[in-house]
């Protein structure tokens, strides 16, 4: 529990309250024109990860009392809290040990008196063997063929996290195979997936940490149907095609699936946390376990970064507060955020995941309504595609929406001018939201009087810019890393528990009360309020049950 003030009460929160009146007038030009070395001294690098922060609303004021709100709210303790194996999720009683899943082979993180470290390389060494196995041809299917197809069965964590690392990764995977995720219980998903697939090469990863999750089990039900069936086969087949990744051995067997083909994980790692876990299985499948290793240690750099580095200097702690700043002062409720690489193009999807359902929360630690808001919105699409479709809005609408780009010096596709031209929109993107276009830079270039409103840019839009040399497996695990430390802090300084999901609870409970409401041949009892009571009527008769 946290010891602190409520937030609202910190005298941090109080001085933000006041400085915020006296500069929420202030413009980004002011402040670049008051202060020319801006753009350099608001600017920090650490584990290849440059952060420009310059054209965000802030001055070296704003930075005291944002820091001074970090002191105050115990982050330091909090963090060493989590590394340290305390149960800080409290709803649950859990540790949150997402960080022992990359800690150094030799590292001793305690659970329960245990050092958990020697069990995470005992199931990335199985991985390692498996995954080698299927890389080589060694693993066969049930007719002896090689496995060609890789299909992971998984929703949420089980599936954003390998389903964004596979496509960010791409350029360093195997291209002799095929990666197919499945996620939604509509089962066009499904039926599209396995379109073409020969069913005697393909592998089956079913990944559920609980392993009862209904879209889960019901894609991976129809996907055993689909083998024998495609194969003619009886259950024995079933060993060589499906492998599973899960918390929860006794219904990995229940479900037919050997436990000597489960890779296991823990109650420790929540599920949008997952994906350095044996989660991870399809991303090792496809970029080797050499890149899979390297992009934990990616996660680690950013880890003990998080953990050591002062807070002026701390890129998760720089970036939590100040979407702290913009959320709870300027009353922002979202966050673009906008890749500039084609590669990331699901990293806004996995980040809506990770930030929202861990920080969409509206009570304290101590189940008191919180008197702020709490997590912002995040959304995204990669650069340059967003500019031809929602940029419009973030310009020139009513809603302040900060907004973090990513980039890279390097492509790994060095097409012609394509970089260059793609580099270009980045800054251009984040100078024209700062600076925009006054009215009288619009008159001046002979624009008539009616038109002129509508051309203008007010601009004193903020943004971060993240700069880092290239997209790598280690790039990839520090930018993940880099986003779960943001909500950390977030969560932490709102007293938040950031690590249970208590919300998504009551829809799957509804759920399953209304699926033998749909199914029944006979007309069933409705005892819902009436527009569901309709909508279920309706939806029986198009189906013709009466
Ligand atoms: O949406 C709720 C949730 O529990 C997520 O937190 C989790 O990632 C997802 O469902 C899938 O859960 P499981 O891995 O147990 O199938």
């Amino acid at each position: 529990m946290n010891s602190v003030a409520p937030l609202t009460k910190r005298a941090s929160w109080r001085s933000l309250h006041d400085h915020f009146g006296k500069i929420q007038g202030q413009h980004l030009r002011e402040l670049f024109a008051q202060d020319p070395s801006r753009g350099r001294t608001l600017g920090v690098e650490a584990v290849g990860i440059y952060l420009d922060y310059s054209k965000n609303r802030i001055t070296q004021e704003t930075l005291k009392h944002l820091f001074a709100l970090a002191q105050e709210s115990g982050p330091r303790s909090a963090i060493e809290a989590m590394f340290r194996g305390d149960a800080i999720n409290i709803t649950e009683n859990r540790a949150v040990l997402h960080t022992a899943l990359r800690a150094s082979r030799d590292a001793n993180v305690q659970v329960g008196g245990k050092n958990v470290v020697p069990d995470v390389y005992e199931v990335l060494d199985r991985m390692g063997d498996f995954c080698n196995r299927v890389r080589s041809g060694a693993w066969k299917g049930h007719t002896g063929k090689p496995i060609v197809n890789v299909v992971n069965i998984g929703i949420g964590g089980s599936d954003l996290g390998p389903v964004m690392a596979y496509e960010a990764l791409k350029s360093y995977s195997d291209r002799s195979r095929k990666f197919i995720f499945v996620s939604n219980v509509d089962g066009t998903d499904f039926a599209e997936a396995v379109q073409g697939l020969d069913p005697a090469e393909t592998l089956f990863i079913v990944a559920s940490k609980t392993f009862t999750t209904q879209e889960t089990m019901t894609n991976a039900q129809t996907a055993r149907d689909w083998l024998l069936e495609g194969l003619g086969a009886g259950h024995e087949a079933v060993a060589k095609h499906f492998v599973a990744v899960s918390t929860n051995a006794s219904k990995v067997s229940e479900f037919g699936i050997d436990t000597a083909n489960m890779f296991g994980f823990w109650d420790w790692v929540g599920g949008r946390y997952s994906m350095d876990s044996a989660i991870g299985l399809s991303t090792m499948i496809a970029i080797g376990p050499e890149n899979f290793l390297e992009m934990l240690a990616g996660f680690r750099a950013m880890d003990e970064h998080f953990r050591n580095a002062p807070w002026e200097k701390n890129i998760p702690v720089l970036m939590a507060l100040l979407g702290i700043w913009y959320n709870n002062f300027f009353g922002s409720s979202s966050i673009a955020v906008l890749p500039y690489d084609q590669y990331l193009k699901r990293f806004p999807a996995y980040l809506q995941q990770l930030t929202m359902e861990s920080n969409g929360k509206r009570v304290t630690l101590e189940g008191n309504l919180v008197d702020y808001d709490t997590g912002a919105m995040y959304w995204g699409e990669p650069g340059t595609n967003g500019q031809h479709s929602f940029y419009q809005l973030i310009h020139q609408g009513t809603r302040l929406i900060p907004c973090d780009f990513i980039a890279f010096c390097n492509t790994l596709n060095p097409l012609g001018r394509h970089h260059d031209l793609l580099m270009a929109n980045v800054f251009a993107q984040s100078e024209a939201l700062a600076f925009g276009k006054t009215i009288q830079e619009v008159r001046s270039e002979g624009t008539a009087e009616w038109l002129a409103p509508h051309r203008e840019f007010d601009g004193n839009r903020p943004s971060n810019v993240l700069l880092l040399d290239r997209l790598t497996p280690p790039a990839l695990g520090k930018l993940v890393a880099l986003y779960e430390h943001i909500v950390f802090t977030q969560g932490v300084i709102w007293n938040l528990d950031s690590f249970d999901q208590w919300g998504v609870e009551l829809g799957k409970v509804l759920a399953q009360r209304i699926v033998p409401e749909l199914e029944s041949p006979a007309t069933p009892q409705l005892h819902h309020d009436s527009s569901t009571n309709a909508l279920i009527e309706r939806y029986r008769t198009a189906r013709h049950r009466g």
